[in-house]
């Protein structure tokens, strides 16, 4: 099975007329029956059965809608649909060509328009705005099954992660086309078909399916990319709040493997006070890579060692491998066989692979008994102390075993039906185990393949990047697209997995992905090192400059995160997420927003002396000159090793951590409030809790409502407690303009502040800004 290819509307039979009344159409020739229904809130949902398909989805999806729809699905004779209002189609089913079959696969046609742009369609290696592409969904282990060469170049597609979503975005309108089907699906924008060289033709089909399963699409609508994400997290399920920790700074490498190897890193972090949370082990740390085992030559005595670590402050994240070592007399194998845990080959046997044991067999994550078999091991392995998990190989890797072999369920399953949900089988286990071990402790995962809902277990790292520029630049569209599909948590390995970082690369990437969802630094074995410390003395200041930024904005951070969890907020976002009425951002690929107060346009290419920034309309603050700038216009920044370009946008508020963190014991208490306010009014919710538990469930949390107005030079702040359950903090307000007059008000009182100087920019040089004095507040 070539899975670089997809399916062509060329041999596919279409509906040219389609029989029947009311929600349902026959498509008599295909004996296929259509179904449409309403969901709710602008959210349809079309069915189509016939054919032998079969639902095979681990993860129901269900919507709940708040209202009712304003727009309306309407059956067009000629076979096609239109979604829309009496204002117009927000989407056409291609006439007479819409609904496709051709044997198991199926297919449906849209009608492309001019002024459309295509985003979202998970992790993949396409350009950021993905017209005339055409893509296949099949999660695939990218040094397995490309080239060197298609590796350092980024010319992968697919890759590890499977989100069949299209968001497709149009003045006025935005459409959400979801495919819940398990099965190989594909998408195609109008890819140019190339005949013979120098010869193309061009194709306008837009169009998404699948090779099997039952067909089973939804459809998304609203006025903005951002209402559209939201609902499709309402759909599939929002990021769970991480703990705070996982939040951190996370120091890995390919070749860390014994407890002297990790005492060393929290010695060094500590010795140039740069704060970290998680430590990492890869494969190394194991017996033999028997998952679930230490090597007791490595780590003699695991969970006193964890726990030494854990007393000081350090969280140690290993890596579990779903493969199972083939050895009798290794306690995990013996028990998996004697519970029929491993996934079948079609002789009705243990399907076996290789993987880093040797000869390796597969649990089948598709049984629910075998997650409680997996959920189990896990939670004996979290008991030893370990804080969180790495889920890798999880496709599943099989090296170069046929995955056609691997059957599922009793080996009643083919491979395709489960593959692309393997990894969220895993994860579903593996978060079970750790909610097990710990009840009330927020699990933390993270995963390299995944699914539709996998967001709801794990968050994603993105595989094996290289350490160079091609890698750095597209990490940026790599995570701004998954978070558009639903998968927000997720970062690359920085400075790059594969191959050596250059110092000037290593600076860049810190620069660019300080304030990445996920910050991990981690590096394949036989790479040179690339801790903070392991370049050059400049290198080693900038990094610690930025990771500790990082830091001083965790509290920022963490709100963007309860935004996803409770709302399905992105965290990272592109541009035209937040400035949804401009076109100018449509394919703006190296500058984004985090949350929506700031800006980051990164410099991502060797050697430029600086780079054009485009500032949407408004005013921003430059944190690295101090200055206000006018937007709605491009602006020229030179480069600096120091600096980066990353501006503050007028009208926000912005909380932070009190001065600048050296380590990672975080104070989600003692604030600076920094307002950003030229004109005009200014908002924010600021909640916290004690980052790790789910107590805040239970109202251990309080919230806190900020609001600034700024008039005439008058400035007049307040604050409100929406809950107090985790206690007052402490804030001062850090203004970027120095009003006449500043009063702030709180339960009812108002006071006027003084405002004394201080100096904070993010590269550190000197900037007039004032600072109140501490104003306590949500009692
Ligand atoms: C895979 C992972 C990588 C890890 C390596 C060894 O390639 O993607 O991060 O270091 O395996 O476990």
């Amino acid at each position: 099975m070539d899975f670089r290819k997809i399916p062509h509307p060329v041999n596919f039979r279409f509906a040219g007329a389609l029989a029947g009344k009311g929600s349902t159409r026959a498509f008599k020739e295909a004996g296929v029956s259509l179904r449409i229904r309403d969901l709710g809130e602008d959210v349809f949902h079309l069915g189509m059965t016939g054919r032998s398909w079969k639902d095979e989805n681990l993860l129901p999806l269900s919507w709940k809608a708040a209202g009712p729809s304003r727009l309306s699905w309407t059956w067009l004779d000629k076979g096609g649909f239109s979604l829309g209002d009496a204002q117009g189609a927000r989407l056409r089913g291609e006439p007479g060509a819409c609904f496709g079959v051709c044997g198991k696969s199926w297919l449906l046609r849209f009608v492309q328009e001019e002024a459309m742009r295509f985003y979202g369609f998970g992790e993949k290696n396409l350009p950021f705005e993905r017209s005339k592409v055409d893509t296949t969904f099949w999660n695939t282990d990218l040094w397995a099954d490309y080239t060197p060469q298609q590796c350092e170049a980024g010319e992968t597609d697919p890759m590890y992660v499977s989100i069949p979503f299209m968001l497709i975005r149009k003045p006025g309108a935005v459409v959400g086309v979801l495919v819940a089907n398990p099965f190989p699906s594909f998408m195609g924008t109008g890819k140019t078909i190339a005949i013979s060289p120098g010869e193309t033709r061009e194709d306008e089909s837009l169009y998404v399916g699948a090779t099997d399963g039952l067909p089973s699409v939804f459809f998304l609508c609203g006025n903005t990319p951002a209402e559209v994400v939201e609902k499709l997290q309402r759909l599939s399920g929002t990021t769970p709040l991480p703990p705070l920790w996982g939040l951190g700074h996370h120091q890995c490498r390919w070749g860390y493997q014994t407890f002297e190897d990790l005492d060393g890193l929290d010695r060094s972090f500590r010795k140039h006070k740069i704060p970290c949370d998680g430590l990492w082990l890869d494969i190394d740390y194991m017996d033999r890579f028997k998952v679930f085992t230490f090597d007791k030559k490595k780590f003699s005595k695991p969970a006193a060692q964890l726990a030494e670590l854990r007393r000081r402050g350090r969280r140690v994240v290993p890596i579990i491998d779903p493969g199972v070592k083939v050895e009798r007399g290794y306690g995990v194998y013996d028990d998996g066989l004697k519970r029929k845990v491993f996934a079948r080959n079609p002789e009705g046997a243990v399907f076996k692979s290789f993987v880093w044991p040797g000869k390796t067999a597969f649990p089948d994550f598709s049984l629910a008994r075998v997650r409680e078999w997996w959920a189990k091991r896990v939670e004996g392995f979290a008991r030893l102390g370990v804080s969180g998990a790495w889920l890798d190989m999880n496709e599943p890797a099989l090296s170069i075993v046929v995955q056609e072999d691997m059957l599922f369920r009793e080996g009643s399953k083919p491979h395709a039906a489960y593959h692309n949900q393997y990894a969220l089988g895993m994860a579903m286990a593996s978060r079970e185990g750790f909610l097990r071990a710990r009840p009330n402790e927020r699990p933390f995962l993270i995963s390299r393949a995944g699914f539709i809902g996998s967001n709801r277990f794990a968050g994603f790292w993105t595989g094996d990047n290289c350490s160079n520029w091609i890698h750095l630049k597209k990490s940026i569209g790599l995570t701004l697209n998954l978070a558009i599909s639903g998968a927000p948590f997720n970062g690359p390995d920085v400075p790059g997995f594969a191959n050596d970082a250059s110092p000037e690369l290593a600076r860049a990437w810190y620069k660019a992905g300080f304030l990445f969802p996920f910050l991990r630094n981690h590096s394949g074995t036989g790479t040179r090192k690339q801790e903070p410390w392991a370049f050059d003395a400049r290198t080693l200041a900038v990094v610690r400059h930025y990771i500790r930024l990082r830091y001083k904005l965790l509290p920022y951070l963490y709100n963007l995160f309860i935004g996803q969890a409770e709302q399905g907020k992105a965290v990272l976002r592109p541009l035209f997420y937040e400035f949804p009425d401009s076109q100018d951002f449509d394919r703006v690929d190296d500058q984004f927003m985090v949350g929506p107060a700031i800006l980051q346009a990164p410099l991502v290419e060797e050697g430029k002396k600086g780079r054009k920034v485009l500032l949407p309309q408004g005013h921003w603050f430059d944190a690295g000159s101090g200055k206000w700038l006018a937007g709605g216009r491009s602006v020229r920044v030179g480069s600096s090793a120091k600096a980066t370009p990353l501006y503050f946008r007028d009208g926000s508020l912005v909380v932070t951590q009190a001065g600048e963190p050296t380590d990672n014991r975080n104070n989600l208490k003692e604030l600076e409030l920094h307002v950003f306010l030229r004109q005009g009014s200014a908002e924010v919710d600021y909640c916290f809790d004690d980052g790790e538990s789910f107590d805040y469930q239970k109202g251990a949390r309080t919230r806190l409502r900020f609001k600034f107005e700024q008039k005439g030079g008058r400035l007049s702040g307040s604050v409100e407690t929406l809950a107090a359950g985790f206690g007052p903090c402490r804030v001062r307000v850090v203004l970027y303009q120095r009003p006449k007059t500043f009063s702030f008000s709180r339960g009812g009182k108002t006071q006027d502040l003084e405002l004394a100087p201080h100096s904070w920019t993010a590269s550190g040089g000197p900037l007039k800004a004032w600072i109140s004095a501490p104003i306590r507040c949500g009692v």
